[in-house]
């Protein structure tokens, strides 16, 4: 506009709905444009110290340290370490975290009374949701927002949520729980209190038990999605960290966050059951009218391959052969994923397997049913849930959230009675 006889361009304002795998300040500072997200505090946009990734190129990183190091290098609870502490933990350090998480997967024995007042065959959901919200109130002593209570919270929802998983899974089918081993490290514990049966030993097979490690670690923190932006959101308000991770389960409850590998099994079953072939069902995808799509394929921020599909790949394959798993499904994923990456329908739009396409094939194997696959997410995930709290508030310049709302409702109206 003209101000005097100067002409004067303002910025133009944009909307930012996350970063959808861009940066948006180069991008921002390339255009001229601004944004105000921040500003409002808005749950659109934060920085973080913790996950990066690069859409475009399929880069993953937690702290800077690449996906692809950590699932063939580390454990599940020294990569926890990392993403909530910021470095590799020293041997002495990883073993005492070890030792206190382990040590403290027991839960109070009125937890237990709690699990059987849930109807049988509870989804283990809103199970779990719910036996978090138990937890803070079992270790109130913990739900402060000092140093010192958020770090004996950490150790406790790091230690008691897989065995409020295995309670809520033995709930859901009927069977008696059963109580940690302090012999077992944490994943088998984990498997042993989900699988095993109070009269009999239970034997831990050592791929299996990693593929679930590298599983856990692939989750455990994607920046902003929606369950993380949840907790964020929710822990803005000083929420503690029992009420803001129970609400994170509960984002990650819904089917479009954590339900997908449930709808890839459910897609190659349907492949399987129409005895169509592959090539058949990708035609009918590639036709928008026919409203099928191809499951576990594209990202909101991948526009590559998803580095957790590629890590997984070759893990499905291990515990498929060990596994009576559904080998037949696997082959009918495995042709599904090398006729669509050789199409230019999906190469032009950028569509590649993401961290769904084979992790229900995997979890199926294992013996987990459907209805825990979002649990396993929840407990993958874990650790990025805390430490996006934690590193929030230690910010003490962070507001409380307060999303933008554009009101499209009536303007002024008289009220006549
Ligand atoms: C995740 O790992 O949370 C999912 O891929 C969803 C996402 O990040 O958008």
């Amino acid at each position: 506009f003209t101000l005097g006889d100067k002409q004067v361009q303002l910025p133009r304002i944009v909307a930012t709905q996350g970063n959808n795998g861009h940066d948006i300040n180069k991008l921002l500072a390339q255009t001229g444009d601004t944004t105000y997200d921040q500003g409002f505090s808005s749950t659109a946009s934060c920085k973080s110290a913790i996950t990066f990734i690069d859409g475009d190129a399929g880069v993953l990183q937690y702290r800077g340290y690449s996906i692809e190091q950590l699932a063939e290098k580390s454990s599940f609870l020294e990569t926890a370490y990392l993403v909530i502490y910021g470095e590799l933990p020293t041997a002495e350090q990883l073993a005492t975290f070890e030792d206190r998480i382990t040590k403290n997967m027991i839960i109070d024995e009125r937890m237990r009374d709690f699990f059987r007042c849930f109807p049988r065959r509870s989804h283990p959901m809103p199970v779990l949701a719910a036996g978090i919200m138990g937890l803070s109130t079992f270790n109130s002593e913990t739900t402060g927002l000092d140093n010192d209570s958020v770090e004996e919270a950490t150790t406790r929802l790091l230690a008691k949520v897989p065995t409020l998983a295995a309670y809520g899974y033995k709930n859901s089918i009927g069977k008696p729980t059963l109580y940690p081993d302090h012999s077992l490290n944490y994943i088998e514990n984990f498997e042993r209190m989900s699988f095993g049966n109070p009269a009999e030993p239970y034997q831990i097979d050592d791929k299996i038990t990693r593929a679930l490690e590298v599983l856990l670690i692939l989750h455990a923190d994607h920046e902003q999605n929606c369950s993380t932006s949840t907790v964020r959101l929710v822990g803005s308000s000083q929420a503690n960290l029992y009420a803001s991770v129970a609400s994170g389960v509960n984002a990650l409850s819904g089917p479009l966050h954590g339900g997908a590998n449930q709808e890839v099994l459910e897609m190659l079953q349907q492949i399987k059951d129409s005895g169509m072939s592959v090539q058949e069902f990708v035609d009918k995808v590639k036709n928008k009218e026919s409203g099928i799509k191809l499951m576990g394929f594209g990202h909101r921020i991948y526009k590559n391959y998803d580095p957790r599909a590629n890590i997984i790949k070759k893990h499905a394959d291990e515990v498929l052969k060990l596994k009576e798993g559904r080998r037949d499904l696997l082959d009918i994923a495995q042709e599904l994923e090398q006729t669509a990456l050789n199409d230019d329908y999906f190469q032009s739009r950028k569509l590649y397997p993401n961290v769904d396409f084979y992790s229900g094939l995997i979890y199926e194997a294992m013996g987990f049913p459907v209805n825990m696959f979002t649990v396993l997410f929840a407990i993958g995930r874990l650790p990025g849930w805390i430490a996006q709290w934690r590193e929030q508030n230690n910010d003490k310049s962070t507001k409380i959230g307060r999303p933008r709302q554009v009101y499209v409702g009536q303007t002024h109206r008289d009220f006549v009675p």
